[in-house]
């Protein structure tokens, strides 16, 4: 089938069904060529388990442990015109082939934050996986999560905090450079962030596992942040989305003492940055990404998000010796980004790349993001196809 791509600024407005297929089959089938996980978990639940870091641990864990799994989603299936998202498909073409493996693969598409979800997972796990689980994976990204009383909904923003910050984003659709300002966050703007991608739901759910009884001795649990470099300080760790990751360490090590009854942990991924749906919109963020995949895919040490997801769960969070952490009780999955000798060089490198030079390569890895956001959706890089009026456009001036 021939599908275009719909993009919007930096938003993908449709996905190639098929295209999300192949592209969970290519990840699985790099996952099987990684050494498998021995240690690792038997009954998993992930939440936000249909795109992203979420999708590569349970193809982690699945194909590399041969765990069952049960993943929570939030993804619309095709009706009419719509296409349904990408994250619909992936679901489609995860199970298929977890099945065919003899594995356990149960979705459930709905929101993780509301009460009569997590009652449904409760009563699948009493019934019909086992009784226990062993391993929770909290991988949610949403831009709002409904307050409980039904009046409306908190939004998550990605803002600076105390000060504004200027950078550029990658605008796919014009294929330009473009430069954004971003005003400080209110208060209520922080406060509703923490709510959305802080640890609050994170916690709701191991404890309502733990009420019904389901949690497994030895039970471990995981969510994900970014800390990142001096680069992406102002507009991450230090603003609005920092703020909800400060408060999602906290939970970790509330919920590490708490599961201490289970002989459990809860624990922190630090990952490196990926091309996701959000982080295109970041200011300043794209151009950082293009030039650590540029230094790293010369220094031979990129990997995939599936092969970035294995090592973390592999050698850090199922690690035979015990969960590597650092002096903070972090899992540091992001050492190659933090290299000093990396991060000297994306400094220098972000430093030469223009509004005019950006798509050259030279400097950055344009090329690879671009592939790797078409990706996202279904499509490939091929697939984007400018109007005439927008390829004969002079770039757009910073
Ligand atoms: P993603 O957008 O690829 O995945 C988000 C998942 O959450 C999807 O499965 C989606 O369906 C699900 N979801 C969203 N709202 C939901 C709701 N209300 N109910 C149920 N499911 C819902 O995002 P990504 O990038 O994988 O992010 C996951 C986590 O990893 C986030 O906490 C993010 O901050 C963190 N992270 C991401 C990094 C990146 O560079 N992409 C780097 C480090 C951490
Ligand atoms: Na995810």
């Amino acid at each position: 089938m021939d599908i275009r791509p719909i993009i919007k600024g930096v938003i993908a407005k449709n996905c190639n069904p098929e295209g999300c297929r192949e592209s969970v089959q290519s990840q699985i089938h790099q996952l099987q060529q990684l050494p498998a996980i021995s240690t690792g978990p038997k009954k998993v639940l992930v939440i936000g388990a249909s795109s992203g870091l979420g999708l590569a641990t349970r193809i982690s864990l699945a194909f590399g442990g041969r765990a069952d799994t049960i993943g929570i989603s939030y993804e619309r299936p095709p009706s009419g015109e719509k296409s349904g998202t990408a994250g619909w498909f992936n679901n489609l073409a995860f199970t298929e082939a977890a099945e065919k493996e003899g594995l356990i693969a149960k979705n459930f598409v709905g929101d993780a934050y509301s009460e009569p979800m997590q009652q449904q997972v409760v009563d699948y796990i009493r019934s019909e996986f086992g009784g226990s689980i062993d391993c929770i994976v909290y991988s949610l990204a949403a831009g709002v999560r409904p307050r409980p009383d039904g009046s409306g909904f908190w939004k998550s923003s990605l803002k600076p905090v105390g000060e504004p910050f200027a950078g550029n984003i990658i605008n796919i659709e014009k294929d330009q450079m473009q430069s954004v300002s971003m005003p400080p966050a209110s208060p209520e703007e922080v406060q509703e962030t923490v709510k959305v991608m802080g640890g609050e739901n994170w916690e709701e759910w191991i404890r309502c596992l733990d009420s019904n009884n389901l949690l497994a001795r030895g039970v471990k649990t995981i969510a994900f942040s970014y800390i990142g470099s001096d680069v992406t300080y102002p507009i991450y760790f230090g603003g609005t989305m920092g703020q909800a990751k400060l408060h999602l360490h906290d939970t970790s090590d509330r919920l590490n003492k708490f599961l201490s009854k289970h002989q459990g942990e809860a624990h922190i991924g630090v990952s490196t940055a990926l091309v996701s749906k959000a982080s295109v919109f970041i200011p300043g963020f794209s151009c950082y990404m293009m030039a650590l995949s540029k230094v790293l895919k010369q220094k031979g040490e990129h990997e995939t998000c599936v092969a970035h997801m294995h090592r973390m769960m592999k050698d850090f969070l199922f690690n035979p010796e015990g969960v590597k952490t650092d002096e903070n009780r972090l899992i540091r999955a992001d050492d190659r980004e933090l290299n000093p000798e990396v991060q000297a060089e994306i400094f220098r490198l972000i430093d030469k790349v223009t509004a005019e030079n950006f798509r050259s390569d030279q400097y950055a890895d344009y090329s690879g993001f671009i592939e790797e956001f078409m990706g996202l959706s279904g499509f490939t890089a091929k697939d984007r196809v400018f109007p005439e009026t927008i390829a004969s456009q002079e770039p757009a001036l910073k």
